[in-house]
């Protein structure tokens, strides 16, 4: 039975601690440069007594005032309008209602912003036990007197403060009595420096009411202080509010907003919604993390370990409250000090993102449409015909027997089998849509599937034990319910099954929020705590079972009011972990639903965009905030996927997707085309150039995912992680950057053949020419005509790059080259990591080349850390080096006088061409001044 979030406790714990642990979860921590979370654990725990003289000095200062309960008019009453916190969140409240909650009521002109029921200063909560060690840090009781205006309010909660890392706080809140449903996330990956060196954090409390400030040590900063209103703990309602260090707060997706969050009073709500992205939505992911960049260049996270419904206030003092429907608060707090250490610790956590396949870094074709196989093979051979590289096939659900998955009309699609073989002969890959939901209602035995699923009990069951059927697009369905063991044993079957039918090379997971077009199941929902809790945060639609299932259907480990968030991420792993078995290949999985975690095992695309300006211009900072949440790959339907695009829009789409991670043309069915080779001969020539630049890019790109992988490095990296010091990087979102060194700048503006675009202090080489642009930190109006996307590289760097070709498979063969751009004093750095592409573990098991390169003093050398792979055959083909002050009089290859280089003069440009030196042994290119 599942009678409210309280149920099913101890139970629930250690079926998914088995789920995480012990049933494949796979787990970080092998390798080299991991090791077990656990041999870490015996952190320093600092200043024990400090806080414990703390806890007691606020145990006597808040006595005095928390005989006073404030009442409108009354002098607790005073908060400037912008510092007044919501004591009405749950429902609108009259004046008398208002102050018999013992709150203030302060009406204001306006609807929006500041509430007009507020807490007064100081307000009746938790009071805090003493403080006592624990092995991993303190512990201590925290009990209220009186309940809290919210149903069944929680009066004694256990506190643990947990010291994870130097630079990682963790606490947890939790009912102290019973055991509620709680997320349990993978292990991590320690800091492997922490046992000697002091933390960066200190922590203090208050004890009545009870709340908690962390400081930034080094500076004193206060990073949370959540004294500044009441934190509430009911079994359906769970809300604590922090002051911010400053107002540039990034995170808190999945939402259309910029890189800065609104903190004007806006609210942020986490469920996951099949919903098309616009303001003020809830999307499909849920991202419970949030960045906070301070004014001197150093930046904190905060992350809050909840799958309940989730929404954020964001208000403009600046602060933040949490609200959750459920579960516990498990919050950690990362200290960086940079950006990028936010992001490692926050990934330390949740896991490093997986290697993807080489193949999934080339350019993928989809449209939902493509009716026929004939269809399918004609638009891929006119891709080839037009040149225009092309890796991966797609088909939308258009393959599909009456939309059923795990078949393939007979009709329409009936060589499907013989098409993927073609294209993988053509060195390509073919992948196809798969839902979870399963078509209930054809005549059994006629669908394994779900006849299959049945007997096998896979399914997510309605409040009182029957399969819950919804609807999607084969009609009725059944959804499986992948926190089963039995569902994932089940599901890999049915791929597997398929597979040696039609062997796609990966699987795009679709509808996972998950969607229905019925509210909560074709019979309804029964009326219930969990379908109608005390409150629902502002979701599309106004009830949680809106376009997806009753809340009360049961999962294995929970409720589905618990696990709603955690659809898609559950399903991820499950097909990751099936199409790893499978194909003993590194698996592609690309999913639309998401949660902390998801980068492990897949990539994500961020929806149903519409083929308009404004929204290319939004996918930068969704692209951006999926790196922050540790999913590297990731990109925006190139061209849009609702409505019809243009052909300019198309192309500059085409330029700047050519920059996300992942990059996909896809498109609705009622639409204009948007394949490439449908536009006009210069459009085509525009398209073709940014993919042909994006291909030669690939062996960087795959090296920066290699970092992602190994070192949680971001890959496409907003530019105030790269330079947060820098005031003017803070809130860039229409730049980015791959890795530390290439700047992206691309045109989203209608009609535009010229931007303003911000260059960091020190040199910038334009990709193209070479042409240097010395940057004291500034913008500067570049020229941006059609056929261009403005790419910078970064002085004192070197990109691997190789000749491209119409597939990944054949431009892997092809010579590299190197862009070599000369610091100041004429030295670069840079490196490759090459492997065979595909492998599993290549990393984990040795199976790799590692190659540095150096220039400095007139010269390049490569370095080979590692040689285990395969560059055999592989040639350098050339270079270009940026930056050479004056002509060279001869260059030498591995100490032989080259026949073939140029010098520009006014671009100061040296190239050479026609090398051919072996990428496995140890060359030198020299330029002699
Ligand atoms: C940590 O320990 C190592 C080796 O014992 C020592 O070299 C280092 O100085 C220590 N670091 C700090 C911050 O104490
Ligand atoms: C925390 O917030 C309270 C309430 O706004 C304020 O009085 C107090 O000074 C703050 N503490 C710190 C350390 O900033
Ligand atoms: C905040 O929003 C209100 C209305 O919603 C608007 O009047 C006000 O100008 C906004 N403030 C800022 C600083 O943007
Ligand atoms: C569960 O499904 C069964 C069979 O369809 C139905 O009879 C029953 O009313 C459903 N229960 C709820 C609570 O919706």
């Amino acid at each position: 039975m599942f009678t409210g979030s309280t149920v099913a406790a101890l139970l629930f714990a250690f079926s998914l601690l088995a789920f995480l642990y012990n049933n494949n979860w796979p787990r970080l921590g092998s390798g080299l440069v991991r090791s077990g979370r656990d041999e870490q654990r015996e952190i320093k725990a600092p200043e024990r007594s400090v806080n414990e003289a703390a806890a007691r000095r606020n145990t006597a200062g808040s006595a005095v005032r928390s005989e006073k309960v404030g009442i409108s008019g009354d002098r607790e009453c005073t908060a400037a309008p912008e510092a007044r916190f919501d004591c009405a969140r749950d429902r609108t409240l009259t004046r008398g209602e208002c102050e018999e909650r013992g709150c203030c009521y302060g009406p204001l002109s306006g609807s929006a912003g500041p509430p007009w029921c507020f807490y007064p200063r100081s307000y009746p909560g938790y009071t805090m036990g003493p403080l006592s060690p624990t092995t991993r840090g303190q512990t201590a009781t925290l009990t209220r007197k009186k309940p809290s205006y919210l149903p069944k309010d929680i009066s004694s909660l256990r506190l643990e403060v947990i010291e994870e890392t130097t630079g990682c706080l963790h606490l947890t809140l939790k009912d102290a009595s019973s055991q509620r449903y709680e997320v349990h996330l993978p292990g991590g990956i320690p800091e492997s420096s922490a046992d000697n060196q002091s933390v960066f954090y200190a922590a203090e409390y208050q004890s009545d009411p009870f709340g908690f400030i962390v400081r930034r040590r080094s500076n004193g900063r206060v990073i949370m202080n959540t004294t500044v209103a009441p934190l509430l703990f009911a079994d359906q309602y769970l809300q604590m509010s922090t002051s911010l260090a400053s107002s540039l707060v990034s995170g808190l997706g999945e939402h259309y907003t910029s890189i800065l969050l609104d903190l004007n009073w806006t609210s942020l709500t986490l469920w996951n919604r099949d919903m098309a992205p616009h303001a003020d939505a809830n999307l499909y992911g849920a991202h419970p993390f949030y960045i906070v960049q301070e004014e001197d260049g150093f930046a904190h996270g905060v992350f809050l370990l909840n799958s309940n419904a989730i929404e954020v206030m964001l208000q403009p003092t600046p602060a933040l409250t949490w609200v959750s429907t459920g579960g516990i608060l498990d919050l950690y707090v990362f200290l960086g000090p940079d950006p990028q250490s936010v992001i490692r610790q926050y990934l330390h956590i949740i896991g490093y993102p997986m290697m993807p396949p080489y193949w999934s870094l080339g350019f993928h074709l989809c449209r939902w449409g493509y009716t026929t196989s004939k269809t399918t093979r004609r638009v891929a051979q006119s891709m080839h015909d037009a040149n225009f590289p092309l890796d991966v096939q797609w088909n939308d659900l258009d393959y599909a027997n009456k939309r059923r998955v795990f078949t393939f009309d007979p009709w329409r699609f009936g060589d499907l089998p013989e098409i993927v073989d073609e294209f993988h002969q053509r060195g390509m890959k073919y992948i196809l849509i798969l839902d979870p939901g399963i078509s209930s209602s054809s005549l059994p035995g006629t669908y394994p599937p779900f006849d299959d699923g049945l007997k096998r009990d896979v399914f997510i069951k309605n409040a009182t034990g029957h399969v819950l059927i919804g609807k999607v697009w084969p009609g009725p369905t059944a959804f499986p319910d992948f926190t089963n063991p039995e569902t994932r044993t089940w599901w890999e079957d049915c791929i597997r099954d398929f597979h040696s039918k039609v062997p796609v090379d990966g699987l795009w997971i679709d509808m996972n929020e998950p969607a229905s077009f019925v509210q909560g199941s074709v019979e309804g929902c029964p009326d219930s705590d969990l379908e109608n809790p005390p409150y629902t945060p502002r979701v599309v639609g106004g009830r949680l079972n809106s376009g997806t299932l009753c809340m009360s259907a049961q999962q294995k480990l929970s409720s589905h009011y618990n696990l709603h968030n955690l659809y898609g991420l559950t399903e991820a792993y499950a097909t990751h972990s099936a199409l790893k078995n499978i194909r003993r290949k590194r698996p592609f999985v690309l999913s639309r639903s998401s949660y902390p975690s998801i980068g492990r095992f897949s990539g994500v695309w961020t929806g149903d965009v519409r083929s308009d300006w404004e929204q290319l211009r939004f996918s930068i900072p969704a692209v951006l905030q999926f790196g922050l949440f540790g999913v590297p790959l990731v990109g925006a339907d190139v061209c849009g996927f609702g409505g019809d695009t243009t052909e300019e829009l198309c192309i500059r789409w085409m330029q700047l997707g050519a920059f996300y991670p992942f990059m996909r043309n896809h498109n609705d069915k009622p639409n204009a085309p948007q394949e490439p080779y449908v536009f006009g001969q210069k459009a085509q020539a525009a398209m073709r150039t940014a993919l042909n630049l994006r291909y030669s890019l690939l062996p960087f790109l795959y090296t920066l995912f290699h970092h992602t992988h190994t070192s949680a490095d971001t890959v496409a990296r907003p530019l105030f992680i790269e330079f947060p010091t820098d005031p003017n990087c803070q809130s860039i979102d229409k730049q980015f950057l791959w890795g530390s060194l290439l700047l992206i700048s691309p045109v989203l503006e209608e009609g535009a053949v010229e931007l303003a675009a911000y260059l960091p202090r020190g040199t910038w080489y334009s990709l193209h020419d070479g042409q240097p642009f010395y940057s004291g930190g500034q913008y500067l109006l570049l020229p941006a005509p059609l056929d261009i996307i403005n790419i910078h590289v970064r002085e004192g760097h070197i990109i691997p790059q190789q000749e491209p070709a119409l597939t990944t498979t054949a431009s892997r063969r092809n010579p590299f080259f190197l862009t070599v751009a000369l610091s100041a004093g004429g030295w670069a750095r840079g490196d490759l990591f090459w492997d065979d592409g595909e492998s599993l573990d290549t990393f984990e098991t040795q199976n790799y080349c590692y190659l540095i390169f150096i220039a400095g003093q007139s010269q390049i050398v490569s370095e080979l850390v590692k040689l285990n792979g395969d560059l055999d055959g592989l040639v350098l083909g050339g270079l270009q080096v940026f930056g050479v002050p004056s002509p060279p009089r001869f260059v030498l290859a591995n100490g032989e006088k080259v026949g073939d280089f140029t010098y520009r003069t006014d671009t100061k440009v040296l190239t050479v061409t026609k090398l051919a030196l072996s990428m496995s042994e140890v060359f030198t290119v020299q330029w002699t001044l």
